[in-house]
């Protein structure tokens, strides 16, 4: 038995000094109960490192999303913590419907990962003026939703296969309740907006924010039958009046056959305000594009 436990604990030990994604037992969770996983860069980077939070898909989990995605490896590679936070619910869903997520510090799962973002900077080493997410699916929609509800802690945003921030509001949806509301309207791609409506309703996220909002680089297939296409147009026109930007220039083919990118704004692909990429005959599922979202961030050229 001591044996056993001596040897766990060693594993352990080793686990964590190959920078491996490690649960953060005493980080408490608040307001929601999401778990936070996290990997710290190799000792021989200088911090304060940039944050990476990676959220997963409906169905999901941390440690899935980990094994899926390539942000622990470049982490370790590149120098930047990531964060995955997971999900409490039976389904593993996050919640981006109640109005308790969709409100700055509102006291949904929204304000639990921008309090994994503050534990990474008391506690990690993370350097507050670089936080970034990439999310998928249901991690896409949170994704845009911390886009929205704190642009004063996340500097850019990549999104795989979401809607725009606010698109799944459910009237009478909780923080609480399991699983979180969902918006067939929304999922379908039959709530339509003008950009000035989605945006106001960002604005209305934050009352009163006036600084810098976070660059927004989004991803979305044509043939995509969970959350549908015009989602990727309806979260174009948030974004571009969020940030004041319209007349898209777009390029066919780019960066592979059959993907069309629109850059809004100054800049190319890597450093412009709003990005675009609508993948012609993909589905739910775009590939993970992780080297595009550390040049898109400025962690990496
Ligand atoms: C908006 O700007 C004013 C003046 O700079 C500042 O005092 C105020 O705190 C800002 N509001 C928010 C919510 O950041
Ligand atoms: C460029 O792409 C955007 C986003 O799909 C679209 O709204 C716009 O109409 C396109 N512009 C042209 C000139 O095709």
């Amino acid at each position: 038995m001591r044996f056993i436990e001596a040897f766990s604990s060693l594993v352990a030990v080793a686990t964590l000094a190959q920078g491996q994604l490690t649960r953060i037992n005493d980080f408490p969770g608040t307001p929601t109960r999401l778990q936070m996983w996290a990997a710290v860069p190799p000792k021989s980077f200088q911090g304060p490192h940039p944050i990476v939070v990676a959220v997963h898909h409906c169905q999901g989990s941390a440690q899935g999303y980990a094994g899926n995605t390539r942000y622990v490896q470049l982490g370790q590679q590149n120098g930047f913590i990531v964060i995955y936070p997971n999900s409490k619910s039976g389904g593993g869903c996050f919640d981006v419907a109640s109005q308790a997520t969709l409100t700055h510090n509102g006291g949904g799962d929204s304000q639990t990962i921008a309090n994994m973002v503050k534990y990474a900077i008391e506690k990690l080493g993370g350097d507050g003026s670089r936080v970034f997410s990439a999310g998928t699916s249901s991690g896409a929609m949170m994704s845009n939703v911390l886009a929205g509800v704190y642009p004063d802690v996340f500097k850019a945003v990549s999104v795989y296969s979401g809607v725009p921030a606010g698109c799944f509001a459910v009237q009478g949806a909780t923080a609480t309740q399991d699983p979180p509301g969902w918006a067939n309207n929304c999922a379908n791609g039959q709530l339509i907006k003008t950009a000035q409506q989605w945006g106001d309703q960002v604005r209305n996220m934050y009352p009163g924010y006036n600084g810098t909002r976070p660059r927004m680089q989004i991803f979305h297939g044509t043939a995509d039958n969970t959350l549908r296409y015009p989602n990727y147009n309806e979260q174009l026109k948030q974004w571009s009046n969020v940030l004041g930007l319209s007349n898209p220039r777009n390029s066919t083919n780019t960066p592979k056959s059959g993907w069309t990118r629109s850059i809004y704004g100054e800049g190319n692909e890597k450093t412009a305000p709003l990005v675009g990429y609508s993948a012609n005959g993909v589905g739910h599922s775009v590939p993970q594009q992780e080297a595009m979202d550390l040049a898109f961030f400025g962690i990496t050229n």
